[in-house]
């Protein structure tokens, strides 16, 4: 059985909570949470200990910490459960800094810890299958990706302000799916962002809309769309063009009623928002890490897959300031 510390009991928090208490094979053992009373009302849920950092790490039957707290957070975290002997689960991305991040995996190489990064999409069910059929040579030479990733609506100013960037939040997914499906990094980034949604974000020093060009090394590109807004809801799907082929992940909706009428054919919106969207992709993810501490199974997500993201979003962000394409080697 693992027995796991939560930190942070915030939105995404609250989802991990689910799956750690719902899993055959592991218990939420502790919450903490800089608002105590977040912590409590979350452990409370789960007859958990709501307690400080110090008490998780300090608890030997512990074995496992899952790291949900602000991002700027991240490597320190990281840092101290894996002295303190504990495998973790941390969120994306690996922090604001890629220097920052670079450092933390220096850190933490030597010290035997597993440390799985939170790119939950890697486990979708529609994603997974692309990759799988791509892997078995089903498309041929697989040599066009095409990412779509629209947000229903932009989040408040406040949260654009310290969420590091469009790039660093939200494209980071698109990045690791980018190396995930194409089982490489690019060799150069181009970007182009604007902020047409809401001009406030611009003023905020940030982009609501932007594509990305991810060039790779043997000729083969990806393509990556973002925007802030999709007027019917959260937009998710994938296109792989292949030399034999075309594989397609599209939008799984609300329900698969279809009303066909004179006026046309109408179907349900997509899933709200990732909570529902990638409600399977968390069971999954959970039970991977799971299977990797007590069964020693791969880590299927590594702080250096987190780091290679974080690396592309930051050259992502340079392309769009400067207009130049950025190079990129790690
Ligand atoms: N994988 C995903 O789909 C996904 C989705 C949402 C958020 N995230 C990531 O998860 C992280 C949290 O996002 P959120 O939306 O849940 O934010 P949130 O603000 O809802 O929750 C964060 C919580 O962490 C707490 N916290 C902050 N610093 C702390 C510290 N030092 N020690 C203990 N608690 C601390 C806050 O009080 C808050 O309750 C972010 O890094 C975000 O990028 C990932």
């Amino acid at each position: 059985m693992l027995k796991v510390g939560l930190l942070g009991a915030g939105r995404i928090g609250r989802v991990h909570a689910i799956n750690i208490a719902g899993h055959a094979r592991s218990e939420l053992a502790a919450v903490a949470d800089i608002n105590a009373s977040a912590a409590e009302e979350l452990a409370g849920l789960y007859g958990a200990k709501a307690g400080s950092l110090d008490d998780i790490l300090a608890d030997d039957t512990i074995n496992a910490v899952l790291v949900a707290t602000s991002t700027d957070t991240h490597s320190d975290l990281i840092e101290k459960a894996t002295a303190a002997g504990k495998a973790v689960l941390c969120e994306k991305p690996v922090d604001l800094s890629l220097e920052r991040a670079k450092l933390c995996l220096e850190r933490t190489s030597g010290n035997g810890q597993p440390v799985m990064i939170g790119f939950n999409r890697r486990f979708d069910p529609n994603f997974a299958a692309v990759k799988a059929a791509s892997l078995a040579g089903e498309i041929g030479k697989a040599e066009l990706l095409s990412i779509t990733s629209f947000d229903p609506a932009p989040p408040p100013v406040s949260y654009v302000k310290v969420s590091g960037g469009l790039f660093r939040d939200m494209m980071i997914h698109d990045f690791d799916m980018a190396n995930f499906i194409m089982g490489d990094l690019p060799t150069s980034v181009h970007a182009v962002g604007s902020s047409i949604v809401n001009p406030e974000i611009g003023a905020a020093g940030d982009v609501d809309t932007a594509v990305v060009t991810l060039r790779y090394a043997d000729g083969r590109i990806a393509v990556i769309k973002n925007s802030r807004r999709a007027a019917y809801g959260y937009d998710q799907r994938l296109e792989l063009l292949g030399s034999e082929g075309l594989l397609s992940a599209n939008n799984v909706m609300m329900n698969t009623v279809s009303k066909s009428t004179n006026a046309g054919v109408v179907s349900a919106k997509p899933e709200f928002f990732f909570l529902e969207r990638y409600m399977r992709a968390y069971v999954a993810e959970w039970d991977a890490f799971v299977a990797a501490v007590l069964d020693g199974a791969n880590i299927p997500v590594t702080l250096a897959d987190g780091v290679a993201a974080l690396a592309l979003a930051e050259a992502a962000t340079q392309s769009a300031k400067t207009g130049e394409t950025v190079e990129v080697s790690l």
